[in-house]
């Protein structure tokens, strides 16, 4: 069994603890009676989470007296609107939900961000556990206090900055996750590590063989609980994204053109960082920040994440059109994270939209078909 690790994450209200271990879930109920949670409980799952962690969930429960209901959303990021939310709000209310209650979110950041999001507006905010079962949402979606849901005309432009009471990530969770969301996961500590700790960096990539398989152990908690840590630094010095914490989207500008042009279906969120991240320290070189020293080692590193992914069919004046579109764009310029430095970024103006299309037509040539 590895130790585990516990962490106080502040925020401009108060703070939090964040826990990363084996055996969390089933333990549970020692855990909220540290945030005072008495109340009615109303558990936010999906039925593939529910079948796997529920029952587990429950019983540590019920076994310490709490009252709980469990609300299941259908799966999968199309539910994550505030019509599901409002499902979810109804059926809380139904089953006796009150204001001195806990929701208590079992998921993905599917759910994470739709039960945060319900409880930060129910009774105008209840308390909140956030329980992350993928690697996605334990590094990223389930710190920072970042809630929502999606509107036909965008991806999360409906949501709150809503901090949880306590996140309890539990790794033995992580062993029925497939490789594509583990590495999607993995790509997330993996740009921390670029944009604030090259020794966390090199750490990951050491070990990736370890963290991809989620082996249970010491690594894979400081893995994910040194990412938070990293993540909770930038949160707290800018909570509401005025400025620093803008550097989080390093990777994300290409990235988010790639999922749009190939659809969110084919290419994980996390899958497309790692292209961008590529794509972003291509950039970093061209313009003569990064050196070339450090490109090859990050490149090298890059390439060696086993993305199973062909990038064949990816034109690349799509992704510049697409990045066009992007609301850091004027007058064909735009905003971008680039890399001084391995473990130190910035946000650089003035990077010309074409650009992209030459990062795009190197990144296809480096993943020319890796299925
Ligand atoms: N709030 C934030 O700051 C933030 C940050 C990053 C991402 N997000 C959001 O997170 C979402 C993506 O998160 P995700 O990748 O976790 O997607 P997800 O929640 O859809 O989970 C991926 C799949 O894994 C399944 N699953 C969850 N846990 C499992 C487990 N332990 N074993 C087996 N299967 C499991 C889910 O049912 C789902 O089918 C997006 O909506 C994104 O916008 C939010």
């Amino acid at each position: 069994m590895s130790d585990i690790s516990r962490q106080k994450i502040k925020h401009q209200t108060g703070q939090y603890e964040l826990l990363v271990g084996q055996g969390l879930l089933a333990d549970i109920a020692k855990y909220l009676d540290s945030i005072g949670a008495t109340g009615p409980i109303g558990i936010i799952t999906n039925n593939t989470v529910n079948e796997l962690y529920g029952a587990t969930l429950r019983d540590s429960l019920k076994a310490a007296g709490l009252v709980t209901r469990t609300i299941l959303i259908p799966d999968g990021e199309a539910y994550k609107t505030l019509a599901s939310a409002e499902q979810v709000i109804s059926a809380l209310i139904a089953q006796g939900m009150e204001r001195s209650g806990t929701i208590i979110t079992l998921g993905g950041g599917v759910t994470t961000d739709l039960g945060g999001f319900v409880a930060s507006i129910l009774f105008r905010g209840v308390k909140l556990v956030h329980i992350p079962t993928t690697l996605l949402a334990m590094v990223d979606a389930a710190v920072g206090g970042k809630t929502g849901v999606n509107h036909s005309s965008g991806k999360n432009l409906i949501g709150s900055f809503y901090q949880p009471d306590l996140v309890l990530m539990d790794i033995d969770t992580l062993s029925s996750l497939d490789l594509r969301d583990r590495i999607s996961g993995y790509a997330e500590m993996f740009k921390m590590g670029a944009i604030r700790d090259k020794e966390y960096l090199q750490f990951l990539f050491s070990n990736m063989d370890e963290l991809l398989n989620s082996k249970p152990g010491d690594k894979l908690v400081k893995g994910i609980s040194r990412s938070c840590a990293l993540k909770a630094q930038i949160v707290e010095a800018d909570e509401k994204e005025a400025d620093l914490r803008r550097i989080l989207n390093f990777g994300h500008t290409l990235g988010h053109a790639l999922e749009t042009t190939l659809g969110y279906g084919e290419i994980r969120h996390g899958e497309a960082v790692i292209l961008g991240m590529y794509g972003a320290g291509w950039l970093s070189n061209q313009v003569g920040q990064l050196s070339n020293e450090e490109w090859e080692k990050l490149a090298d590193m890059l390439g060696k994440i086993p993305l199973q992914l062909s990038l064949e069919t990816v034109d690349p004046v799509a992704i510049e059109q697409a990045t066009r579109l992007d609301k850091k764009v004027a007058n064909s310029q735009l905003h971008f994270v680039l890399l001084k430095k391995i473990g130190e970024a910035h946000i650089q103006a003035g990077i010309p939209v074409l650009m992209i299309k030459l990062a795009v037509e190197t990144l296809k040539n480096v993943w020319k078909d890796n299925t």
